[in-house]
């Protein structure tokens, strides 16, 4: 594999974090992994210069992103390998593997051919100025904030903090090169 796409849609700056670290590990491995934001870019375009096909979304309210949504749709008969991942609390509450079978099992099972490679990953904390929050996301994501600090783990504010296991994302990255 030379060259990837890694789609992507995000609420809260958490996905688009974590792409541009999953290309920066393509690019340790050798593979020029371009990044695509689907919310700011708009929908896939012409794929014949990827030889595979990442999307990932954050989650809210227990849904994806309607625009990584949408990109899905349109790879259900796709010839590319895929990979999909998502960003979200559950992972770091409950694990990987309950997180996966909520956020992206299903999702998969929408691809004639399954994806080569899935993971859920957690939130990452943006506490940078900048993020602008509706009243419920901003009780929503100061309840995260304030679980996780209650759990003894520092999230500085006014800093980017991922609650992300960078063995998580480098096993996506090497069962996406198989
Ligand atoms: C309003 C709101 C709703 C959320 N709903 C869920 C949810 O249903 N399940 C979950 O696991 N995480 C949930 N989260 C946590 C997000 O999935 C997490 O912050 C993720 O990193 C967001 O990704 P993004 O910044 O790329 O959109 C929610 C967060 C907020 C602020």
């Amino acid at each position: 594999m030379k060259s990837v796409l890694i789609a992507y849609a995000t609420r809260y700056g958490a996905t688009r974090y974590l792409a541009e670290t999953m290309s920066r590990l393509f690019a340790e491995a050798g593979v020029a992994a371009d990044l695509h934001d689907l919310r700011s870019q708009g929908p896939l375009g012409d794929l014949s210069l990827y030889d595979g096909i990442i999307i990932g979304s954050g989650i809210k309210a227990g849904r994806w992103c309607k625009e990584a949504e949408a990109a899905l749709a349109t790879l259900i008969d796709t010839s590319l390998p895929t990979g999909l991942f998502v960003s979200c609390f559950e992972a770091y509450k409950s694990g990987e593997e309950q997180a996966a079978a909520t956020y992206i099992v299903p999702k998969a099972a929408m691809l004639d051919t399954p994806p080569k490679a899935t993971v859920a990953l957690g939130p990452v904390f943006d506490l940078r100025p900048g993020l602008t929050l509706g009243f419920m996301e901003k009780r929503l994501y100061n309840a995260m904030l304030g679980r996780t600090r209650k759990e003894g783990i520092a999230v500085p504010d006014g800093e980017v903090t991922p609650l992300v296991s960078e063995d998580d994302l480098k096993r996506f990255v090497e069962e996406f090169l198989e």
